[in-house]
């Protein structure tokens, strides 16, 4: 048995997996008064984010059940000792990765979140499934959050905060990224600029388009 796969983490999962799929319901609503290239244009925006994503704060947008159990199988396969997040909400996939630092003897993951009720909630699920000592949740935005006190070497990084900031994310840990690293880019066909640049030859990375809208990429050299 795994950590992932045993109590406390699984039925917790299972719960909030099914309790994410029944908030998608609310998120026409909340942008109802929006048309839809605004909506368009406020999903691409590198400034108003902030907006996009309070009036989701209430939604946990989670990965997928099969990304997140990949993101498990790749830190253990690796085993990862240090995880970077970006894009907590209410910590679905920060618990995925947690429970394989768990079963890969311990190491450091830092999440980052600006939505404080989020954050809160992030913390109960960790709290509840027996992994809140795993992680460091850092309060505020990412272009600042992260841009500071990392790791000197990063195995595995998890993108799934603002689309249009993949690649200034990026930028922030590059230089700490192991040979080797792994990097999971959750929804990147709506960050083309993320995918040109992974994609390009000589720019140091390997990359794929994986299943359900991810892109897994590999740091090389
Ligand atoms: C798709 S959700 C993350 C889902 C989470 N990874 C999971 O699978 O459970 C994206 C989250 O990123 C947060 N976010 C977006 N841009 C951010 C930024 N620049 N800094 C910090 N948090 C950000 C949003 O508030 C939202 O909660």
């Amino acid at each position: 048995m795994t950590t992932l796969t045993s109590a406390p983490l699984a039925p917790l999962l299972d719960r909030l997996f099914d309790e994410a799929a029944a908030s998608r319901a609310k998120i026409a609503p909340a942008f109802a008064d929006l048309s839809e290239a605004d909506q368009m244009r406020l999903m691409q925006s590198k400034t108003d984010y902030h907006e996009f994503y309070g009036r989701l704060k209430d939604v946990p947008l989670p990965v997928s059940r099969a990304t997140g159990t990949l993101l498990y199988m790749l830190a253990r396969r690796f085993g990862a000792r240090t995880i970077v997040e970006f894009g907590t909400s209410f910590g679905i996939s920060t618990l995925h990765l947690a429970a394989a630092l768990r079963d890969n003897g311990g190491g450091r993951l830092i999440t980052t979140e600006f939505e404080p009720s989020k954050i809160a909630r992030a913390r109960d699920h960790l709290t509840a499934g027996g992994l809140v000592d795993m992680v460091e949740i850092r309060q505020g935005d990412a272009l600042q959050t992260l841009s500071s006190d990392l790791p000197d070497t990063i195995d595995l990084v998890l993108l799934d905060g603002a689309k249009p900031l993949y690649p200034e994310i990026l930028s922030l840990l590059e230089s700490r990224l192991r040979p080797g690293a792994f990097i999971v880019a959750d929804n990147a066909d709506d960050s083309p600029d993320y995918l040109a640049r992974v994609r390009s030859p000589g720019t140091g990375y390997m990359s794929v388009p994986f299943a359900e809208d991810v892109e897994l990429s590999m740091r090389i050299g």
